[in-house]
């Protein structure tokens, strides 16, 4: 059985493992019980969703067997509406019914919204327990898992409330991707991408060499790809834990035109990656103007999408709607949109950008 370690060590966090492999959900238990050593859990809470637990939760059970402790679960309902207080509320009330102590883990069986929503409710619940997580989704595996960041919506945007906890195991079992749809595919390959031209040629030019096994899910390839996306962001988050020294944003890259988007599309229309994706092609050709980045770069990176399943979306909206849904956008600072620009592969600069300039490369780009 092919699986692959990789080791996020942040300063100040105790280390640890994001395991990757097929058909690694089975040893679960026996690889987590040395980490758990110190305090071996006198309870399990599986915290996964209404689409989740018909697949894998039997499994997740069986993996953790080993442990020998009790093992509860709690089922959310699927889709991003459960990302929210009434839900998480429901959460810390069902942890304190099951009797949860200081010395019980929670593990995040699911996508994004899982994994948030649960390191949350792990992060908070009697000031914080220990959380494995165990992504469901490429998207999840290659992002959301790694790096601490939990929370949930409010009404007034996505992400407002939340906290850093690092997970203290993460298990990313790839044959469990066998039950993901195109569109779901394709949105982790997007982040695959996105990282990949942050990150260096090394993963830039290995992604293009092997994009169509990897939108064709050839198993090494997409443990390769994985792995190469977790090590990526375990060096970000270990020299920028909480997005404060100037590092961790190169993440966001795409993100700023991706959010627009997706608010303005109404969320759910395009997966997150196809938005991120459509970003991606804006930032590049934005950062011709404003950062150097050579036109080989651009026309790569579209073909590298256009491989991947994330073709150009048919949508458009005016360059001043856009603007001020970016404007919107919790990430700016001072009422300044920052774009991270490619100056080129594995150089990527974090740039205010002034409104004309935006709206003059918007008009362009949607040909208004
Ligand atoms: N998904 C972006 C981050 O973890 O910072």
């Amino acid at each position: 059985m092919a699986a692959t370690r990789v080791v996020v060590d942040i300063p100040g966090e105790r280390p640890y493992d994001v395991r990757i492999g097929e058909g690694i959900l089975a040893d679960l238990g026996t690889k987590l019980a040395p980490v758990l050593e110190a305090q071996p859990p006198s309870r399990i809470l599986i915290i996964t969703d209404s689409n989740v637990a018909p697949l894998y939760l039997d499994a997740c059970k069986q993996g953790l067997a080993a442990l020998g402790c009790p093992i509860s679960d709690i089922t959310l309902p699927a889709g991003e509406e459960a990302k929210c207080i009434d839900v998480l509320a429901e959460v810390w009330n069902a942890m304190a019914a099951l009797g949860l102590a200081r010395d019980s883990v929670v593990v995040a069986l699911g996508g994004g919204v899982v994994g948030d929503l649960a390191g949350f409710a792990g992060a908070t619940f009697m000031r914080g327990l220990r959380v494995v997580q165990v992504p469901t989704t490429l998207l999840s595996m290659v992002d959301s898992s790694v790096g601490g960041k939990t929370g949930i919506n409010l009404e007034a945007g996505k992400n407002l409330v939340g906290s850093f906890l690092q997970p203290s195991y993460v298990c990313a079992s790839t044959d469990v991707l066998a039950t993901l749809d195109v569109r779901e595919w394709a949105c982790g390959c997007a982040e695959i991408a996105k990282a990949s031209v942050i990150d260096s040629d090394d993963f830039f030019f290995w992604l293009v060499e092997n994009a169509s096994l990897l939108a064709e899910r050839n198993p090494d390839v997409v443990l390769e790809a994985i792995a190469r996306s977790v090590v990526f962001k375990a060096n970000v988050v270990a020299q920028d834990k909480t997005e404060s020294r100037g590092v961790r944003e190169c993440l966001n890259y795409g993100h700023t035109l991706g959010h627009a988007i997706e608010a303005l599309a109404g969320y759910g229309t395009y997966s997150h990656g196809a938005a991120v994706a459509e970003g991606m092609r804006f930032a590049a050709r934005l950062g011709q103007t404003l950062a150097g980045t050579p036109l080989e770069l651009v026309e790569a990176q579209d073909a590298l999408l256009d491989e991947l399943g994330l073709p150009v979306l048919d949508w458009s909206a005016p360059a001043e709607d856009i603007l001020a849904a970016m404007k919107r956008d919790k990430k700016n600072r001072q009422g300044a949109v920052r774009f991270v620009l490619p100056a080129d592969v594995g150089q990527w600069e974090l740039t205010a950008v002034d409104d004309e300039t935006i709206l003059e490369h918007l008009r362009l780009y949607f040909g208004e």
